[in-house]
């Protein structure tokens, strides 16, 4: 059976796409940041077969994480689900002397995929709010600091990631989806769209056999694919973001 690893499931989008890609048939290891957290997200999805720990505002911890998941994998598919939001009113530096959004959203996927041999196929969850985001590949937080610039820079970083790992496994597809406003503790009561409106799109991006599923670097809405923000494309800012992502991880990308 194939097997899948998602971070962030234990609510939210990470748990609605761990319990479809459980329903099809695959052996689901999810992620949660404490013991109790990954014990929600094994009860919230039937076909999850394991779980794994860690929290992403810590190398040291992604590390832990890292060689947990090494141990049950190999995977086939990936979903790098796990972020945090905009709500924050300052600039809150990690152990690791990084600012949280950016450690959380960008640096930890990039520890574990370095860490974590390449699935066939992966998605990175990405935000619309990538397109007002600023390509700060110094990893360095807006100044004066403003949460939702926060949040957008981090979701352009790492779409521009996405894009890197894609073309460096041009066999093996990388993707960014961008699900929209969703109904989950980020989003809100009031936003737009169910949860399950935001999973059909990475788990058809990891299990389907159509045409879009099947290529890498794409910015993917509602299964289609879209103009992706310009940086995404930028050869010299994505070598100046995987040379610095390198420098504060100490881990070099496959
Ligand atoms: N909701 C929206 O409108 C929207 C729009 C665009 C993009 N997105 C993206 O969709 C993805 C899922 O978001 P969501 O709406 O489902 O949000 P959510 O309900 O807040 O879920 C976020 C998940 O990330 C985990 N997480 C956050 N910080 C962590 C840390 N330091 N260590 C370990 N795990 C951590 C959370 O763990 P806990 O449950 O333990 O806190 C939770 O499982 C994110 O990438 C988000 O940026 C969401």
């Amino acid at each position: 059976m194939p097997r899948a690893l998602v971070t962030g499931a234990a609510q939210g989008l990470g748990s609605e796409i761990a319990r479809r890609l459980g329903a099809l048939g695959y052996e689901v290891v999810v992620h949660g940041r404490d013991a109790a957290r990954t014990e929600v997200a094994l009860a919230a999805a039937p076909g999850a077969v394991a779980g794994v720990t860690g929290r992403l505002d810590s190398l040291a911890s992604t590390r832990l994480l890292a060689d947990d998941a090494r141990g049950r994998g190999p995977y086939d598919v990936i979903v790098h689900n796990a972020a945090l939001g905009p709500d924050q009113d300052r600039p809150i530096l990690t152990e690791d002397g990084l600012e949280r959004i950016v450690q959380v959203n960008v640096v930890a996927p990039y520890l574990l995929c370095a860490l974590l041999s390449m699935p066939r196929r992966m998605v990175i969850i990405g935000s619309d709010s990538a397109a007002q985001g600023e390509p700060r590949v110094d990893l360095s937080p807006p100044d004066p600091w403003n949460g939702r610039q926060a949040y957008a820079n981090s979701k352009l970083l790492a779409t521009m990631l996405a894009f890197e790992l894609a073309a460096r496994h041009t066999d093996r597809p990388v993707n960014v989806v961008h699900p929209g406003w969703l109904r989950t503790r980020m989003g809100g009561p009031q936003a737009a769209l169910p949860i399950s409106d935001g999973a059909d799109t990475p788990v058809w991006m990891l299990t389907s056999d159509e045409a879009v599923p099947r290529r890498g670097g794409q910015y993917v809405h509602k299964r289609h694919a879209e103009p992706a923000p310009p940086a995404a494309h930028d050869l010299a800012l994505r070598a100046a973001l995987v040379e610095r992502l390198a420098q504060v991880s100490g881990e070099h990308l496959h």
